[in-house]
């Protein structure tokens, strides 16, 4: 079997003490069963950061990491990426600028990339880029000599075109994108929004009825691989942190009250504003439940030198601080808000105590809390997901709570209606969608992926010897 060579933004090798991120977890399975190299940054700044790549083996896989310089992470990480594509791709245009030396060092860490991974690859690897931070990595891998498979998956939404055309290297960034063998999306609706782009720039006769996109010598399959979780794995998980202490000294903290929980990145598109207002709706319209329920939210610090996300911080301290000052009592804190991690066992085993699980994003492209909380569930005496209609996870999992997640009203009735659901229901949706998790698990997301990702290279490669024949 080919080697696997994961490239992302950025690379997490393993450390005890950290909760990995939904394309962590996800990459780590595709790569502890299949072995192979992960390529990409250290997470670390180096004011005079030179060529040199770092590479370190565990649990049967190689990572190979560069560190960036101050510039790259100012102008590429936090500005083209996360000032400009992060804000777009999720619809917040009030949050998206451009900037033209943003988008050449966007360019520049993608040719820097090529550059560094090509002298990593070995003539049978096949190639997994991952997000949008690294659109352009296909055309530039080409232009260093890489005759690989090379697939790019998009694990945040695509934009509907309207949008898209806000972004004055639209064309630049699809052309390239067209260099990849393979591009998958999360969901139908991300596919659609990309051929429709595909469609406004090269007209409908670029696209064929299987979904693939041809543009002069370009051949790119296009398909929806919507992100699993690895169910079992989660529930052992679960069991094995449940007598831990910090599970215990959280059920201890609850003193017998009903546990809602939340678990995000500190990100404006996880709408936590949103979701802490309509807790303190609920508060306010459901007085019987004051003192006997309590709302955990964890949400690790991200990106905090974008000034969305410092906005965004300081607005959750308000909110959280309104809603203890308003309703707390002496023996009661109505919202308890951690900007910390915890190591990924401890949350599955946080969720599995938890009766409601509030997974309220703004847009996501999946969410993978949402489908973690599912599968962390006991079968017998499961919690109730409420889960936003703007996730990629509601498109599979209609039998959780959707709600709208700008409607302040409807999540606060959610929340009622999900701390009184009687048990028969809460397992009747609890199996529906324990069901959906293990027709569509992690293993079969890389699989198929990875299936049609050397399919579509193997089309690639017969494509071109035909033109040799013909040229001969
Ligand atoms: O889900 C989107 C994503 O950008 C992933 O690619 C990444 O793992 C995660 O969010 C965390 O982002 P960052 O590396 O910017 O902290």
């Amino acid at each position: 079997m080919s080697r696997v060579v994961a490239v992302s933004n950025r690379v997490s090798v393993p450390r005890r003490g950290t909760a990995p991120g939904g394309l962590t977890v996800g990459l780590m399975a595709a790569m502890k069963s299949r072995g192979g190299l992960w390529f990409g940054w250290s997470g670390e700044i180096d004011d005079n950061a030179t060529s040199a790549v770092k590479v370190v083996r565990r649990g049967g896989v190689t990572f190979a990491t560069v560190d960036f310089t101050p510039d790259e992470l100012q102008k590429y990480y936090q500005g083209f990426c996360n000032g400009t594509l992060w804000p777009l791709f999720h619809y917040f245009l009030g949050d998206f600028h451009f900037v033209d030396e943003q988008f050449d060092a966007y360019m520049a860490v993608n040719q820097r990339f090529a550059r560094e991974l090509v002298r990593q690859l070995q003539p049978d690897d096949v190639v997994w880029v991952h997000d949008y931070h690294l659109l352009p990595l296909a055309q530039q891998l080409r232009q260093a000599g890489s005759d690989h498979p090379i697939g790019l998956f998009l694990h945040i939404p695509f934009p509907q075109l309207e949008s898209l055309r806000a972004l004055p290297v639209y064309d630049e960034l699809l052309c390239a994108m067209l260099e990849y063998d393979l591009v998958g999306f999360q969901t139908d609706r991300d596919l659609k929004a990309f051929l429709t782009a595909v469609e406004h720039l090269w007209g409908p006769g670029a696209i064929t009825a299987d979904g693939v996109v041809r543009v002069g010598t370009h051949r790119a399959q296009t398909g929806c691989f919507p992100i699993g979780v690895d169910v079992e794995g989660i529930q052992g998980e679960a069991l094995k942190a449940a007598p831990g202490e910090a599970c215990q000294r959280l059920i201890q903290g609850m003193l017998g009250r009903q546990l809602i929980m939340g678990v995000d990145r500190l990100d404006y598109s996880k709408g936590l504003c949103e979701r802490f207002r309509a807790y303190e709706r609920f508060l306010e319209t459901h007085p019987d439940s004051l003192n006997r329920v309590s709302f955990i939210q964890i949400a690790p610090l991200s990106r905090s030198d974008v000034q969305a996300y410092a906005a965004i911080r300081r607005e959750l301290e308000q909110t959280a601080g309104r809603i203890n000052g308003r309703f707390a009592d002496t023996d009661w804190t109505p919202i308890r808000y951690l900007n910390k991690n915890f190591p990924h066992d401890v949350l599955m085993a946080f969720m599995r105590n938890a009766p409601v699980g509030l997974v309220t994003p703004l847009r996501d492209g999946m969410n993978l809390v949402a489908k973690e909380f599912v599968a962390a569930q006991n079968a017998e005496d499961p919690g109730v997901l409420i889960l936003s209609t703007l996730a990629g996870a509601a498109l599979e999992l209609p039998a959780a709570l959707l709600v709208n997640p700008y409607d302040c009203n409807g999540m606060a009735e959610a929340l009622q209606q999900a701390l009184q659901m009687p048990l028969a229901e809460r397992r009747d949706r609890h199996a529906s969608m324990i069901e959906a998790l293990r027709r569509n698990d992690i293993d079969a997301w890389h699989g198929r992926f990875l299936d049609c990702l050397r399919e579509a290279a193997q089309v690639r490669h017969r494509g071109t010897a035909a033109l040799r024949t013909d040229a001969a």
